[in-house]
This record gives C-alpha cells, sequence and structure tokens, in this order.
C-alpha cells in the first residue's frame, strides 16, 4: 500500500509524462525583456495575521466578525502560511521558469495602525527577505501598494477610502515604501482593481466595510448610489499623489516606472440592437474609464456624469492638474468576455455588479454560452476577450505600456485531488489566452508583461477557499505544495520546447 503523500508523488510523475508542451505558441513571438510572472496578493497568501508586530486589517476584522459572508466561513489567518514559507515559495518560482513576480506588501504589516503608529521594522525586514530571495534567483519583483486590505485603523479613523484623511495615510505608506524597497524594486502599482474594490466595498456590501443600500443588498449602512463614487474619488487621487511623489522624488534615482491595475471584463453586445450596443459600452465605461479617464483625460467618462450627476464627485481644477501624466503603464486584470443586455428601455434585476450602469451581464446568447464555463460564476473561458481588451485598452489610452497583471483560471476545490492537479481546462485556458496576448503584440500592441493568477491555490476573499486559481495545488492542512500540469505546461512554454504532444488529443478530450 502506497501512503498519501507516495501516492500523490506517483501521481505527480504521471502527470508530468502526460502533461502537454506549449505547442503552436512560442516564448521567442513575445518582445525581449517580456515579464512572464505569477501573482498573488498579500491578504490571499501570508497568514501570520498577528506576528511581529503586524496589526489588524479590513479583512482580518471583516473575516471574523462577519463569517457568514464568506462561503465557507473561513479566513486569511494561515492561508498558504507564505510569511514562513516564501523560500519553498520563491524556489517553486525559480523551477517554475518565471523572469517576474507580482505581489503585493500588506500596508498593516509595515505600518499596523497608519501613520500615527510607526512603521513596523519586522514588516519591513519581511519584505527586504523576500525580495533579496526574489533577486537572487533572478526573479523581477513587481509590488503592489494595496490589493484590498489597510490597517482597520484606518477605519475607524476615516471611515477608509470615504473620508479624504486616508489620502495623507496612503502617501505616507507609499512613501515608506519606496524609500525601503525602492532600490530593488522597479515596477509599482498603487492599486489592484479599485474598481472592483470600489463596487464591492460600498456598492454590493461583500467586501470589508460591508456597506450598501437597496436594492443591491442588505447592509446596516452605506448608499449604494454615492459611496462608490466618493471611494473612487479618493483613490484616484490618492493614486496620483502616490505617483507625483514617486515622479518627483524617487523615479530618476531608482529607475522603476509606475503604473495602476484595473479589473477589465470585455463586454460583448448581446444582440445587434442599438440599445445593447449602448448598454456594452456603458458597462466598458463604468468599469474602465470610470478609473483610467481621469488619469488620462482629467475628468470621468460623459455616460457616468450624465447618469449619475450629483452622485459623482467633480474633479477640481488643482485635482485635474494633479491628475497629469500619472501612469507609465496600465496594468489588465483580465478574465472573461460577458454579453451585456440593456436595462434602459427593457426592465432588469439591477442589484448586481453592472446595476450602476443599467446593464444587465449574461453568459448566454439564445442558449449557447459565451465560452466555456470555470467554477466562478459569470467567468467563461473565452480566449479572444484578451485579445480584444488589449485593443480597446491600446486605442483608448494612447497605445500606453500595458502589462496584463492577472489571468487565470478556477476550479471547484470539491473536486478529487486528482482532477485538481491534473488540470487540463486551465492548460487549454492558458493556452488560448496566451496566444491571443501573442496575437495583440503582433498587431503591435505595446504589451510587456502577463502574469499568471495565480501562483498557488489560496484564500479567495468571499469565496474562502472553495475555489483554486493556482498552479501550484496547495493542501492546506499540511501545506505541501504539488505541481499542477499546468505548471508543468507554462513551465515548458517558458523553456521555449516545443515537442510534438497530445495538446490536440487533450483539447478533444476536454
Ligand atoms: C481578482 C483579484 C485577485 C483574485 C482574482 C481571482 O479580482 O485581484 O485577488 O482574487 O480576482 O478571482
Amino acid at each position: 500500500m502506497y501512503s498519501a503523500t507516495g501516492m500523490l508523488m506517483l501521481l505527480t510523475a504521471a502527470l508530468a509524462i502526460l502533461a502537454p508542451s506549449a505547442l503552436g505558441l512560442d516564448r521567442a513571438e513575445f518582445p525581449p525583456g517580456f515579464l512572464f510572472g505569477a501573482a498573488t496578493s498579500a491578504y490571499q497568501i501570508e497568514g501570520a495575521y498577528l506576528e511581529d508586530g503586524k496589526g489588524l486589517n479590513n479583512w482580518d476584522v471583516f473575516t471574523h466578525t462577519r463569517p457568514g459572508d464568506i462561503t465557507d466561513g473561513r479566513n486569511g489567518d494561515v492561508t498558504d502560511d507564505h510569511y514562513h514559507r516564501y523560500m519553498e515559495d520563491v524556489e517553486i518560482m525559480r523551477d517554475l521558469g518565471v523572469n517576474s513576480y507580482r505581489f503585493s506588501i500588506s500596508w498593516a504589516r509595515i505600518l499596523p495602525r497608519g501613520h500615527s503608529g510607526g512603521v513596523n521594522s519586522a514588516g519591513i525586514a519581511f519584505y527586504d527577505r523576500l525580495i533579496a530571495a526574489l533577486l537572487q534567483k533572478g526573479i523581477e519583483p513587481f509590488v503592489t501598494l494595496h490589493h484590498f486590505d489597510q490597517p482597520q485603523e484606518l477605519e475607524t479613523q476615516y471611515g477608509s477610502w470615504l473620508g479624504t484623511g486616508i489620502r495623507e495615510e496612503f502617501d505616507y505608506y507609499a512613501d515608506v515604501c519606496f524609500r525601503a524597497f525602492g532600490d530593488r524594486v522597479k515596477f509599482w502599482t498603487t492599486f489592484n482593481e479599485p474598481n472592483v474594490f470600489a463596487k464591492d466595498s460600498y456598492m454590493l456590501g461583500t467586501y470589508p466595510p460591508n456597506h450598501c443600500s437597496s436594492p443591491f443588498g442588505t447592509c446596516n449602512s452605506g448608499n449604494s448610489y454615492r459611496e462608490p463614487y466618493v471611494a473612487a474619488h479618493n483613490i484616484i487621487m490618492s493614486h496620483a499623489a502616490v505617483v507625483d511623489n514617486y515622479k518627483r522624488n524617487y523615479q530618476a534615482k531608482q529607475g522603476g516606472s509606475i503604473g495602476i491595475v484595473i479589473e477589465m471584463k470585455f463586454y460583448e453586445s448581446l444582440t445587434n440592437n442599438t440599445e445593447d450596443i449602448l448598454a456594452a459600452q456603458r458597462a466598458m465605461s463604468f468599469e474602465i474609464h470610470w478609473f483610467l479617464d481621469p488619469l488620462f483625460f482629467g475628468e470621468y467618462p460623459k455616460e457616468m456624469r450624465e447618469m449619475l450627476s450629483s452622485n459623482l464627485p467633480k474633479f477640481s481644477l488643482a485635482e485635474k492638474r494633479l491628475l497629469q501624466n500619472k501612469v507609465d503603464f496600465i496594468g489588465i486584470n483580465h478574465y472573461t468576455a460577458i454579453y451585456a443586455k440593456d436595462c434602459m428601455l427593457s426592465p432588469c434585476d439591477l442589484n448586481t455588479y453592472e446595476g450602476n450602469a443599467l446593464v444587465l451581464a449574461i453568459g448566454e446568447r439564445d442558449g449557447v454560452r459565451i465560452g466555456k464555463p470555470t467554477a466562478l460564476d459569470g467567468f467563461y473561458d473565452v480566449p479572444e476577450g484578451m485579445e480584444k481588451i488589449i485593443k480597446y485598452v491600446d486605442k483608448r489610452y494612447e497605445n500606453v505600456p500595458i502589462y496584463v497583471t492577472e489571468n487565470g483560471y478556477s476550479q471547484h476545490s470539491s473536486n478529487g485531488l486528482e482532477d485538481l492537479v491534473n488540470d487540463v481546462g486551465r492548460v487549454n485556458y492558458m493556452h488560448g489566452y496566451l496566444s491571443s496576448v501573442a496575437s495583440a503584440v503582433r498587431r503591435g500592441a505595446n504589451v510587456r508583461g502577463y502574469f499568471v493568477w495565480s501562483l498557488m491555490d489560496n484564500f479567495e476573499w468571499a469565496h474562502g477557499f472553495t475555489v483554486r486559481f493556482g498552479l501550484y495545488h496547495v493542501d492546506f492542512n499540511t501545506q505541501v505544495r504539488t505541481q499542477k500540469m499546468s505548471a508543468k505546461w507554462y513551465h515548458d512554454f517558458l523553456m521555449g520546447s516545443r515537442p510534438v504532444d497530445a495538446l490536440q488529443t487533450l483539447r478533444a478530450d476536454y
């Protein structure tokens, strides 16, 4: 009889033989210096939630006080225990063959109580060690300052992003990071998906601080029609202030670049009717232009100004001046395309993510799905959407440098281990989406990097541990990391190996 570990080793060996290569996709098609990486975020992988002086953050408090809001009632107290296992994880990255790693810094580990509480030197030391380990293996750190988590103290003091006081807090935090790590970190992003974060926190109430109003949800406080836009305004101005500081005081001597990461679905019009075509445009506007138009054109998009009127803040002249030239690159997080149906002329349920744009997002047209479903509702495998979104951003925002900062495929955790590790669906997804990136590059888009979400299975926010996005499987009881077929496939692609193989068969089987 084999032990469980023995069985797992046998299974992994068998998968290594079966694993498909990156047939038809060639790393050499991408420009020299192209970053190929994997991504994670602090709250989702670090654990050690109260160790070495870290303060409580908004997600610590939310998951502990409202476990019912997380599908499996769990939290990020331990998750991948990356805080203690980062050396092993960096080793995994080296084996994988990536030349960069996108991770986020935990604000509450650096400033446990915000500015007033002082800098936690143990927090600085942790990221120093991580960065040193990465560089030693030739892996470029690509660092996010804010990936949904912030010190809880700032919620108490300012109502987090609803108060203007947080702008100075974020500025100070970013400055501490530039000073501490900027000699070695050459890629910075201020915010990860502020569009998702503003809506989930203040419109739908599914993220802390759980603010919303009817019909979007039932929360103790909030105003779904106003608060997301107030929060977004403070986030946009915080981004501008931080980039201003970086450009004035650090960029010349440190030689890095700084951008912002936006979540972008590609909205296809459900029909050829004018109202659905306009609905798709509105959805893009409320999703993408909301944050990027101010940074490129100094103003919120016309559709939003018209529909939201006084609920949408205005930029003062001084603010408009500060907004200029504040993006070195755009990070695109892209997972799916989706159909957009108009809700202005025909009534729909509007208590959804796109409800504020009077749009309903749906996955089917005439009973046919837009792509193969994945474990998360509303996320489909539609590879051509990647090229479309890159083209869209490239055109609207002046051929700006683009990094695909997240792209990935989810599995249900309830699937058996064999199925989770033998992740043919993810291999096909990555093959399709990376081919689509390659096609965008061939057509002249200024794409400079691609990061898979995620390096390893982790805490998936309100879904807890019920879905898995990792290239590496994690057993959350033993913390054993196991290479999935997709990791082997990505490795082969990165190594430039293109043996004739079974990919076509696997595609047909899938
Ligand atoms: C993004 C987010 C990541 C990860 C991913 C998968 O919205 O930035 O943290 O959760 O989605 O759903």
